[in-house]
Parts: C-alpha cells; structure tokens; sequence
C-alpha cells in the first residue's frame, strides 16, 4: 500500500543543501512512499490573531500535512538550534489549540550541515519539541550527517554509493514504521 509523506526542509535558501538530502532521501526511499513538500518559506510570522480564519499560505501548509499519512522533517542547524523558519513552521502547525496538524502522526526527523557535528544539535533540539505535539517519532537511527552540496549529483542522489545506499536502508526503515500506524 502507497503512503504519503508531507517532507519540510527547515531552510529558506534558494540553494538549500538540506533541500538536496531531502531529494536524495526521497531517491531512496521504496515505492511505498509518495513525497509531497509541504512548503514553509513564504509563512508569515504565526500570530494568534490568524487562527480566527487562516491565510491560504497557512491553510495550505496544515492540509498537505493533516492529508500525509507521515511527515519527514529534513533541517539544517543554524546557531546550534532549529532555523527560524522552521520553528515558526511549528507554531503555525500547532494551532489551534486542541488541534495540532501533526497530531497522531509518524515523524521522522533528518538534518544536514557542512560542519563536524553534522546538524546533531538542531536534530535533538527538534525532536525535543516534537514531544509536545503528540507524534509518533521515528527514535532510531539518528539521521544528522556531514555532507557538502557537492556530494549530490544532478539527479539528486548522493554522488558516493554507499551514502545513497544508507539512505535507502534509512527510508526502508522509515517506510516500516510508517506501515505500523497506517490503517
Ligand atoms: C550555519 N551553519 C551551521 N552549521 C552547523 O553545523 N552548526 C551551526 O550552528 C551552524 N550555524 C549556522 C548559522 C547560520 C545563520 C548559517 C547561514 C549557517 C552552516 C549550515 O549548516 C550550512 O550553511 C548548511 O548549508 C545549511 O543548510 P541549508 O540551509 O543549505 O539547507
């Protein structure tokens, strides 16, 4: 059985290397996964106010989410925490009250940087927050690496085979836990 995926990638750089894990990830993943992004750049600040009748960038953000049986959070790490644009992300996704867009949801959480500790620190941060949006978080394994922009070929998989291949046993076992909660 297909399940969808919503995937958000936590940067809002026109040439995201988080973006490219994201596509490579995608690459990998088995056919039972269909990736749709859920996009988060053009958001505007969350303020309460909207929650009376959301912007169409807002609702558009909560229904490709509500609609995914599974969400993939793909992030750099900016100042040894989550980006803004994701952590306001978040805040549009956890309104209204009572009803958080991805309640009841598997998650699982990647993260890239060019740095030694490979984007680890922004990974554990937004798994923390997760907590309190009652997902079911993917635990193991942690996906934070150090990779550069230049190790993703044109098509989109990493260019070293081994790395795509982990990629691939990544998505298998992502796919597995997203078939536990499907109905
Ligand atoms: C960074 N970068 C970075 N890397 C890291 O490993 N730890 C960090 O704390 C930071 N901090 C940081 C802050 C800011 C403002 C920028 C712009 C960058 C480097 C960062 O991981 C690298 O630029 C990645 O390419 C970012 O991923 P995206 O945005 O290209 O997906």
């Amino acid at each position: 059985m297909t399940h969808t995926v919503a995937y958000i990638v936590g940067s809002a750089s026109d040439d995201s290397l988080n973006r490219r894990l994201a596509n490579a990830l995608a690459l990998a993943a088995p056919d039972s996964l269909e990736f749709v992004e859920a996009p988060i750049v053009d958001l505007p600040f969350y303020k309460p106010e909207y929650d009376a009748d959301y912007p169409e960038v807002g609702r558009r953000l909560k229904r490709i989410v509500e609609d995914a049986d599974a969400v993939l959070f793909v992030t750099p790490e900016y100042d040894r925490s989550i980006p803004a644009v994701l952590k306001n992300a978040l805040e549009w996704l956890s309104r209204p009250s009572g009803q958080k867009s991805l309640m009841g949801k598997p998650v699982m959480v990647a993260g890239a940087s060019g740095g030694l500790t490979g984007a680890a620190v922004a990974v554990v941060q937004l798994r923390g927050l997760l907590a309190g949006f009652n997902v079911h978080l993917m635990a193991q394994p942690d996906m934070f690496i150090r990779i550069r922009k230049d190790q993703f070929g044109p098509g989109g998989r990493a260019t070293t085979e081994g790395t795509q291949e982990h990629f691939g046993n990544v998505m298998q076992l992502f796919a597995d836990y997203v078939e536990r909660f499907a109905e």
